[in-house]
């Protein structure tokens, strides 16, 4: 199978959202554990494709479908901020509070929607930018994941971004340990997962 990265583009969209989907359990198949699986999308790939269209990148196969994908930013104060003005409003209309099950993995989607995390501004100072990167299986372990992270990397050194930082599930002990193999190192934990941060400008006069 020959891949190849490529910018997104708008039309790969409905695909982006399907990988999104069948990787945001712990890295595994999201798709019967959501009443609304497209919530996951809503969250932690599509204000990235709207807002931050120049740092998304797809790995795709020989019909130009893509198979994975990274989105980021370079700066990730500022897209909290877009967020809050320009992405959340749209959702919150969709998902009103209260309308998941109680308890349930949409509601807390939901109550994340609502109250969005801020990034604690030393983390986002050190390491300005995030990212997300997912591969279906059949994409996975073949120096793809590495591909995207690197590509996305040269784009932000571009830009003079001096680090890069992303959260891991505690469950993806897989996801955790290829960012290590990559360079990130831990910047703070719970039980619900880490955060993971790597200089860009290691090495640099
Ligand atoms: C996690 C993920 C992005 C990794 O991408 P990948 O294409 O499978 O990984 P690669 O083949 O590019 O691996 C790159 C390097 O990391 C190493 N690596 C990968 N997984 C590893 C692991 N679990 N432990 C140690 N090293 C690992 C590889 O050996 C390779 O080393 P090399 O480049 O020095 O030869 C991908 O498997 C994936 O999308 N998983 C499902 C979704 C997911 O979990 N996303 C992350 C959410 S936080």
């Amino acid at each position: 199978m020959g891949l190849r990265i490529r910018a997104a583009r708008a039309d790969d969209a409905a695909a982006l959202d399907d990988i999104c989907i069948r990787t945001g359990h712990a890295g595994g198949d999201a798709t019967d554990l959501y009443a609304h699986p497209e919530l996951l999308a809503d969250v932690y790939l599509r204000p990235y494709l709207v807002l931050s269209p120049d740092l998304a990148f797809v790995v795709a196969n020989d019909d130009d479908v893509p198979l994975g994908y990274v989105v980021g930013v370079a700066d990730t104060a500022a897209f909290e901020a877009a967020c809050e003005e320009r992405w959340w409003p749209l959702v919150r209309e969709r998902h009103p509070q209260g309308s998941a099950e109680p308890g349930s993995r949409d509601a807390a989607l939901v109550q994340l929607v609502h109250e969005p995390r801020r990034t604690d501004p030393d983390v986002a100072a050190r390491f300005p930018a995030h990212l997300h990167v997912d591969l279906l299986p059949v994409a996975q372990g073949g120096g793809h994941g590495r591909a995207l992270l690197e590509r996305l990397f040269a784009a932000l050194r571009e830009r003079d971004v001096p680090g890069v930082h992303l959260g891991v599930g505690a469950a993806n002990a897989r996801a955790r340990a290829f960012y290590h193999h990559l360079g990130f190192t831990t910047l703070e934990e719970d039980d619900g997962g880490a955060l993971l941060g790597l200089r860009l400008d290691a090495g640099r006069g």
